[in-house]
């Protein structure tokens, strides 16, 4: 449950200026706090002074945090820049801090208990598919958020090769078929061929309709669909600790083009009706996730071979076991 890579651990709109969010993450307290300039941090919750948690009582001073209980203020780097009652701070101490982005509505951090700088980037619903169609384009973002939930991040990602499911789980008329499986690199690809439409005695050639998903390490898969209802999701699932994890799933539905719907109230509401089916399809997931037990080695099928062994290989690299070596030797490999 100690996976490198980013994974998110708020919302941003949850994060106001001057506001403090806690939570707990890869098994230790941290908060995030907004900047007078509109810069986040996340850092582990307790004071390096005498151990108050900054998400109870902390203040946020334009660029600063205040800790509650003698006053000491601490900088987005996790120094400590004053204490009030000295003539100058503690140039020694420093809070642990997390790199940290927003991106598609989400605070993602890093997280390496190696302490690497990032050597990949988590994934741009909008940007990373090469389009040009961007937020304004979808409407407002839909979200599920489920707490807790005793399951790995690398059964999600995992589900992204498993062919078999889809018509299981999500009732598709037949099985999909994968046409790209990339996993070459710390963010990989994977495309198939999809359809929710029609019956079982369609031929997989005669499909018009697909997903495509990136999937940056273990914590952030992104996907779109083309052929079919105009959507991009989001999955991001989060180590809470050595059992349990925060799943957050994010779903944009694609507005008709401008002046194009007669009654733009009815498409809005259509809409959302969709989104809320998307969103139903991932619960079946995770209602399958939150009891499973990870099987290895698996009993696959010889069609799930080369899927699950491209993806468990490529899985083991965000592990700091050494196991399969490291992902940030692969990202360095493949910028020669
Ligand atoms: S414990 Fe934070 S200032 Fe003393
Ligand atoms: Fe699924």
């Amino acid at each position: 449950m100690k996976p490198t890579g980013w994974f998110q651990v708020a919302w941003a709109d949850e994060i106001g200026i001057g506001d403090i969010h806690t939570m707990k993450y890869f098994d230790q307290e941290m908060v995030a706090w907004r900047a007078e300039s509109g810069q986040i941090t996340v850092m582990n919750a307790y004071c390096e002074h005498l151990g108050a948690h900054l998400g109870y009582g902390g203040t946020v001073h334009g660029e600063v945090l205040q800790c509650p209980f003698h006053g000491w203020q601490w900088n987005q780097q996790g120094r400590n820049v004053c204490i009030p009652y000295e003539d100058r701070p503690n140039r020694g101490r420093r809070i642990k801090t997390y790199p940290v982005v927003e991106r598609n509505e989400s605070v993602y951090i890093w997280h390496d208990i190696e302490n690497r700088e990032p050597f990949f980037e988590a994934p741009d619903i909008f940007a990373d598919f090469g389009d040009t169609r961007g937020a304004g384009d979808y409407y407002p973002q839909q979200r599920l958020f489920q707490q807790g939930l005793e399951m790995h991040p690398q059964y999600v990602l995992e589900n992204g090769v498993d062919f078999a499911h889809f018509k299981y789980v999500h009732q598709t008329p037949i099985v999909p078929v994968f046409t790209r499986h990339d996993f070459d690199d710390p963010v990989s690809y994977v495309d198939f061929t999809i359809t929710f439409e029609g019956d079982d005695g369609q031929k997989i050639e005669d499909i018009n309709s697909g997903v495509e998903a990136i999937n940056g390490g273990l914590g952030i898969a992104v996907t779109k669909s083309w052929g079919m209802i105009d959507n991009r999701t989001i999955s991001a699932i989060t180590p809470v600790d050595e059992s349990t994890s925060d799943v957050r799933f994010m779903v944009y539905i694609g507005r008709p083009p401008a002046g194009s719907a007669k009654d733009p109230a009815r498409a809005e509401a259509k809409a959302r009706d969709f989104g809320a089916e998307v969103i139903r399809q991932f619960s079946q997931d995770i209602h399958i996730w939150a009891h499973q037990r990870y099987s290895d080695p698996p009993a696959l099928a010889s069609s799930e071979l080369e899927g699950f062994t491209a993806i468990r290989k490529w899985a083991l690299k965000f592990y700091p076991d050494g196991k399969g070596g490291s992902a940030a030797e692969l990202a360095a490999r493949s910028a020669h």
